[in-house]
């Protein structure tokens, strides 16, 4: 059975497909008359909606649990919740804290898992960055992404989806906030040698795209005042912006925090693709849930 737990466990023409379907005019009902559901530890506006209109637009019914209501691994097991669930679901997507959660999940192939944001990765957020790039360039191969901030599940995820669509994935990250040897392996065993700088103006010189984050991830918020000190001087901002390609774009999976990871200018100025970006969550997503369930032999 497949899942999607984070990028590399497509192929690069897997990767290119999702895209496509992303983009068709004419979406496959692969869940036609059948139910996906939605399990979030954490909370979310764009993944939530964009995945309950995407499951819709296939001809599906989605239902969000919230983590308390099931209490993975309080109430009853991870394993118990994920069978019950493949008793009326033809998929089940979940944002999880531990990323192991959505190992366990896969884990009994009951039902495809969809990774919706783990403390690890967030492929849905990459597919749409992807879609997004795509949409405003033309095709992706040759083109550079630069990732000014926390190298956190956002990064790791588009590190490794820039890299299997042939782009450059350029970070650059505060000491201490890098990628981690296990990181690196892991893109490297995909194939990916992304480009790693101190300085956010050595990541973003040239670049095609610039990207930022959160500092503070869900789950650190009792970190974000020493992060906040750490981050100093890793802001987008418009002279940032200015080292880039010309006619560079700037991303953000969102939710921003204005004035930290970046200024207001460059969030709502005339390079920013922020609100499309996020409205292509949704066609990304339909295109990796009509990829999964086709996968899966989930036809109609
Ligand atoms: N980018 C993203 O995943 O947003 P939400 O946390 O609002 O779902
Ligand atoms: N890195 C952020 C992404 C939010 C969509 C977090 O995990 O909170």
């Amino acid at each position: 059975m497949r899942h999607l737990l984070d990028i590399d466990d497509l192929s690069g023409a897997e990767l290119e497909r999702i895209l496509d379907l992303a983009v068709t005019t004419d979406p496959p009902r692969v869940l036609a008359g059948k139910g996906m559901a939605l399990v979030f530890e954490k909370p979310s506006a764009r993944t939530r909606n964009s995945m309950e209109m995407a499951v819709v637009q296939l001809g599906g019914h989605p239902v969000y649990i919230g983590a308390e209501e099931v209490g993975l691994d309080t109430r009853e097991t991870v394993e118990d919740v994920t069978q019950t669930m493949a008793g009326y679901h033809s998929a089940l997507g979940a944002r999880v804290f531990a990323h192991s959660t959505v190992e366990r999940m896969a884990a009994l192939d009951a039902l495809p898992v969809v990774n919706l944001l783990s403390d690890a990765a967030h492929p849905m957020q990459a597919l749409a960055d992807l879609l997004t790039m795509r949409r405003e360039f033309g095709r992706l191969e040759g083109r550079s992404v630069a990732f000014v901030g926390d190298a956190n599940n956002v990064a790791r995820s588009l590190a490794l989806g820039a890299g299997l669509a042939g782009m450059t994935f350029r970070v650059a990250s505060p000491a201490g906030y890098g990628f981690s040897d296990v990181d690196l392996d892991r893109i490297h065993t995909a194939g990916i040698e992304p480009q790693i700088f101190d300085r956010p103006e050595e990541a973003v010189a040239g670049a095609d795209a610039v990207y930022a984050d959160t500092w503070t991830s869900m789950g650190q918020e009792v970190e974000a005042e020493q992060r906040r000190r750490d981050f100093e001087g890793f802001t987008v901002d418009r002279h940032l912006m200015g080292l880039a390609q010309v006619g560079a774009v700037f991303l953000h999976c969102l939710p921003a925090h204005r004035g930290e990871e970046v200024t207001d200018e460059v969030l709502d100025g005339p390079r920013s693709r922020i609100w499309v970006q996020a409205a292509n969550r949704m066609h990304a997503a339909r295109g990796a849930l009509a990829w999964i369930l086709s996968e899966n032999g989930s036809q109609p």
